[in-house]
């Protein structure tokens, strides 16, 4: 694809801006369109609810909404669409397709990866995971000493720990009765150490979250989880009941020690950061397999309305700022000194004509919060083919990740390091002399 900045319709964007950008002014945009609301903003209704996107305190004008369809439209982003819902290896630079899509696929439309529909493998991933949950929190599966299991340990990093620890937390209200959930993703000693303290190996449960098995943060928490765990077990047979696996590489979880009947399989064409829908998302149904609502009602009514107020004015703030005129009558009201009033005054200005967008819908559910997380994928998607940046690879984690590797063997011993630039070498040494001195 050509560069974006070819594109005529860029161009032409581009153009619009320098002759008119520096006009966009939010308040008198709204002064000028008293209808401006309603022209900027859209409500999806669902059987579940609404959603509505107020979209009117950004810095657009209907020519420029106008400017950015046709963009969109010679970027191609329909068409882009269709080769990701087709299974195309949209995923360019690793070639693989991206179909997290198909994992909320709950029509079960085929959907075909190399000419192979992928839906009858989600569902019986999906089914597994069910069942799995439905088992732990009855109190049916019951561990190496046949206590019911208290507690669930997330292993994970990145997009195996981020998407079902924002779920959980989101949908706290929903939480009922069941095992208490923790996720562990630090490499940081102390993330791991201080849970562990707080569990009871007979009755804790982990699942190690990692889609390639090899990130270097999780495996070494999970190995100390399964150190921890045998202490207390003192039998490697007894992992089986008490070690998962969420991951698309058997050889390795094999190797762990996970039987692989206790592996929850997902596939190269989910990408981590997309990866909650598939079973990396298994900690989520175990906290809350039945939504029951448990807040208090009265209190709870009290707190979201001083949310809302809050929510509200902040974009109000942003879009109308505070004039000079508004800050000086402000001070003259509050009965301030003309000396105090001119050395407050430009403190009190704010320049304002800031945008946001305000996304509000009937009830927060866990079919909302999969909307919403659905919406921003989308956004994320429709940006990447705009700005023609691959939104499915990550080599640049990957550099860090190498870098990394290289690094690790270097803070052995106290040798001097100077295979580096000056900054880098500095850090390295002065950690070893630390080190060294606290050990001397
Ligand atoms: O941090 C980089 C990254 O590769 C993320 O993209 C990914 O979500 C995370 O690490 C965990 O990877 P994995 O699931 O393979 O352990």
């Amino acid at each position: 694809m050509a560069a974006l900045t070819r594109d005529p319709q860029f161009q032409k964007l581009q153009q619009w801006y320098r002759e008119h950008g520096s006009e966009l002014n939010l308040r008198r945009l709204f002064d000028a369109d008293k209808d401006r609301f309603n022209h900027f903003s859209l409500t999806l209704n669902t059987n579940h609810g609404h959603i509505l996107l107020d979209y009117s305190k950004n810095l657009v004008t209907e020519d420029v909404m106008r400017m950015l369809v046709d963009l969109a439209k010679s970027r191609g982003v329909e068409a882009a669409r269709e080769r990701m819902f087709n299974g195309e290896k949209i995923n360019y630079t690793e070639g693989r397709a991206v179909l997290h899509v198909a994992l909320r696929n709950r029509s079960n439309t085929p959907i075909l990866v190399d000419g192979k529909d992928v839906m009858p493998e989600v569902n019986k991933v999906l089914d597994k995971m069910k069942s799995f949950c439905q088992r732990v929190r009855s109190g049916d599966w019951k561990g190496y000493t046949g206590k019911t299991i208290t507690d669930v340990i997330n292993i994970g990093i990145g997009g195996s720990d981020l998407g079902p620890l924002m779920v959980t937390e989101a949908l706290k209200p929903y939480s009922s009765e069941g095992p208490r959930v923790w996720y562990v993703s630090n490499i940081d000693g102390t993330h791991i150490a201080k849970t562990l303290t707080q569990l009871n190996p007979e009755s804790s449960l982990f699942i190690i979250a990692s889609k390639t098995f090899t990130t270097q943060e999780t495996i070494t928490n999970a190995e100390t989880a399964k150190e921890w765990f045998l202490q207390a077990a003192k039998d490697p047979s007894a992992v089986a009941k008490h070690f998962v696996a969420l991951s698309t590489n058997t050889t390795k979880v094999k190797e762990f020690g996970i039987d692989p009947q206790n592996m929850f399989e997902f596939w190269d064409w989910v990408g981590g950061r997309y990866s909650l829908w598939s079973a990396i998302g298994l900690s989520i149904p175990c906290d809350f397999l039945i939504p029951v609502q448990t807040q208090h009602p009265i209190r709870k009514g009290l707190h979201h309305k001083i949310l809302l107020a809050n929510f509200l004015a902040q974009t109000e703030a942003l879009m109308r700022g505070k004039s000079t005129d508004e800050a000086r009558k402000e001070l003259q009201a509050a009965g301030k000194s003309p000396e105090d009033l001119e050395r407050l005054l430009p403190h009190k200005v704010f320049e304002g004509n800031r945008p946001t967008n305000s996304i509000v819908f009937t009830k927060l559910t866990p079919f909302m919060l999969g909307a919403l997380v659905a919406m921003y994928e989308h956004k994320i998607f429709v940006q990447g083919i705009i700005w023609d940046i691959n939104s499915f690879d990550q080599w640049g984690v990957e550099l860090g990740k190498q870098l990394a590797k290289k690094i690790e063997p270097e803070l052995d011993g106290s040798a001097q390091v100077t295979s580096h630039d000056a900054s880098t070498n500095g850090l390295i040494n002065f950690i070893k002399q630390q080190r060294e001195a606290r050990v001397q």
